[in-house]
């Protein structure tokens, strides 16, 4: 099952509600919230009181990409916040196994997320556990940059382990999904598609429709 997640970051945060109540009618699966700090990526987004204000708007599955150092000290807090699902980074968690394990806890979806010069092998002892893996195809903490070329092959070596395994965990890629690119990703065993950018510039519900197109053709 193909699933699109849009990136609420290259929404206009001026009538943030009335564009993600858009693009949900329009067709979107998840809506991705990219939380940074400041220290783990260069960028400030957005936190918790922007979440709540949303999640009176929508009942959608909130997919929170959190870019911030430790994030186990706000597990809590972001379900509070209305995350359906959390995402962390290996990089940005002393304590990986603890940290999955308290987002579990929850009753919450967890996700582990790798940079794109980070291995694999980081999965080794986490991958039986994880609902999602979330391979980052450019270097988190900005919108609208362009995929890395060998993403695709990190993400067909992640389908053939995790189908190896016979583990259900989907593979979700962010950063750089285009409609030109997005059929190589699935081609190579993505099946959750982040999309900033090229959702929310021009006509936003006419992108949306056009993935959910390619998804369906598939
Ligand atoms: C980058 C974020 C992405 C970003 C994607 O650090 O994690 O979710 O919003 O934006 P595009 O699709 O424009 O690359
Ligand atoms: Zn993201």
């Amino acid at each position: 099952m193909y699933k699109l997640a849009p990136s609420i970051l290259s929404a206009d945060f001026s009538k943030l509600g009335e564009e993600v109540e858009e693009i949900v009618n329009a067709g979107a699966d998840y809506l991705h919230i990219d939380v940074m700090d400041g220290i783990f990526v260069p960028s400030i987004s957005f936190g918790m009181p922007v979440m709540k204000s949303l999640r009176k708007r929508t009942d959608c599955f909130f997919d929170v990409h959190l870019m911030i150092e430790e994030p186990i000290r706000y597990m809590n807090e972001f379900k509070e916040a209305g995350a359906d699902g959390i995402t962390v980074h290996a990089e940005s968690c002393k304590h990986l196994n603890r940290t999955v394990q308290a987002i579990k806890e929850l009753g919450l979806k967890a996700a582990v997320a790798l940079n794109p010069a980070t291995s694999l092998s980081c999965l080794d002892y986490i991958l039986e556990d994880l609902d999602m893996v979330l391979i980052m195809t450019v270097n988190p903490g900005f919108g609208g940059q362009k995929l890395i070329e060998n993403t695709y092959e990190k993400v067909r070596k992640l389908r053939e382990i995790i189908d190896g395994k016979g583990l259900k965990a989907d593979i979700q890629v962010d950063g750089g999904i285009t409609l030109q690119n997005v059929e190589r990703m699935m081609d190579s065993g993505a099946n959750i598609f982040v999309a900033g950018t090229s959702v929310f510039k021009g006509d936003k519900q006419k992108n949306v429709k056009a993935f959910k197109e390619v998804f369906a053709n598939a």
